[in-house]
């Protein structure tokens, strides 16, 4: 049996450093609503020339490094963003080209928040079937571009940046006990685009357009869904909610976060949080958290890691790894 494990991760943030503070400039709101709400107290924002293109590279440049690999091994790049530096070619193309593995298999995967999880269920699969031997799987965004920053209900939640990992297909150990991506669970549900969207694009307004979200209705979607999709990822792999070393989980809301780690019966010290200092950075907040953890000498050699995230479509998913 073949599976994929995963040999390094990196990260790539924004320069320019925007406090809530900054925002009670621009709109009328206050660092006091703002923590106590979400958690965030900070988020990066990209200058003209940092595009979500420059960031992924910049993140995958990092976990090439951390898994001492050279790009040239590189034969595949699944990148996930909602925020591409153009309408076509994938972003994905752009990073290729930038790191010099061209010739490879590299596109994008559209799922907004979720859109990592995708990413990574995506090359999880094709290195399984042996249309690659390693892959960059990237998350990035410039989510400051498509914000209404006069729109206080949605301009303070969100920032920008990536994260990435390297994969290699390599032969399955025994169930659970070797490195690998031990089991992933997806869903969408077409029938909430409207509580989370961009009101504008390519076929439809011919414009970028902006993040329009009734928050609210989305946290308690988040909360339930979320929960559900860790059970089913728990059962399929025959783990418990205690054997879980750590969750790397999207980071939206601190509060979705806790209250998620609560559902489960996962204590909250396990739950990895960046959405303090990157706010929410979409398909980029799940490799971030997991690259920062690393480093940091949080997430080890060995530990068993539960990714999970929800975002707009709705889609939403969950994935167990062992490191
Ligand atoms: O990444 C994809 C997934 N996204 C999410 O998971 C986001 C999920 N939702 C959330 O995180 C929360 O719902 C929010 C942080 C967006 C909002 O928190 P909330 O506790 O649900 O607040 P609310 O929307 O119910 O608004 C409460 C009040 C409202 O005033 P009224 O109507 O009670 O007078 C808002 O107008 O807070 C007001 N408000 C603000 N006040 C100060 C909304 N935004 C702000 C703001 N500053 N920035």
């Amino acid at each position: 049996m073949i599976g994929s494990r995963l040999l390094g991760t990196g990260s790539a943030l924004p320069r320019r450093v925007v406090t809530n503070a900054d925002l009670s400039e621009r709109v009328e709101t206050s660092d006091e609503w703002i923590v106590e709400r979400t958690g965030i107290r900070q988020r990066h924002i990209a200058e003209p020339d940092e595009t979500t293109a420059t960031l992924a590279t910049a993140a995958a440049r990092a976990a090439l490094a951390d898994a001492g690999i050279d790009a040239s091994s590189i034969g595949l790049i699944v990148l996930a963003t909602a925020t591409p530096d153009n309408t076509f070619p994938a972003t994905a193309t752009k990073v290729q080209n930038a790191l010099g593995c061209n010739g490879g298999i590299a596109f994008d995967v559209a799922a907004v928040c979720s859109g990592f999880l995708y990413a990574l269920a995506t090359a999880d699969s094709l290195l399984r079937t042996g249309m690659a031997k390693r892959a960059l799987v990237i998350g990035a965004e410039t989510f400051s571009r498509i914000l209404d920053w006069d729109d206080r209900t949605t301009c303070v939640l969100f920032g920008d940046g990536a994260g990435a990992v390297v994969l290699e297909a390599a032969p399955a150990d025994a169930p659970m006990d070797g490195p690998g991506i031990l089991g992933t669970r997806l869903h969408a549900d077409g029938a909430q685009h409207d509580l989370l969207y961009v009101d504008g694009g390519p076929s439809t307004t011919q414009t970028t357009g902006h993040v329009r979200m009734r928050g609210r209705e989305v946290f308690r979607h988040a909360v339930v869904n979320l929960t559900n999709v860790l059970n089913e990822v728990l059962e399929e792999t025959g783990v418990s909610a205690e054997q879980i070393d750590w969750v790397v989980p999207h980071q939206a809301n601190a509060r979705i976060l806790d209250a998620t780690a609560k559902k489960l019966g996962i204590s909250p010290d396990k739950v990895v949080v960046t959405v303090d200092r990157h706010a929410n950075t979409s398909a980029a907040s799940v490799p971030l958290a997991l690259d920062v953890a690393r480093k940091d000498g949080r997430i080890k050699s060995g530990d068993l890691v539960m990714l999970e995230a929800m975002g707009g479509g709705f889609t939403w998913g969950a994935s167990l790894i062992r490191i």
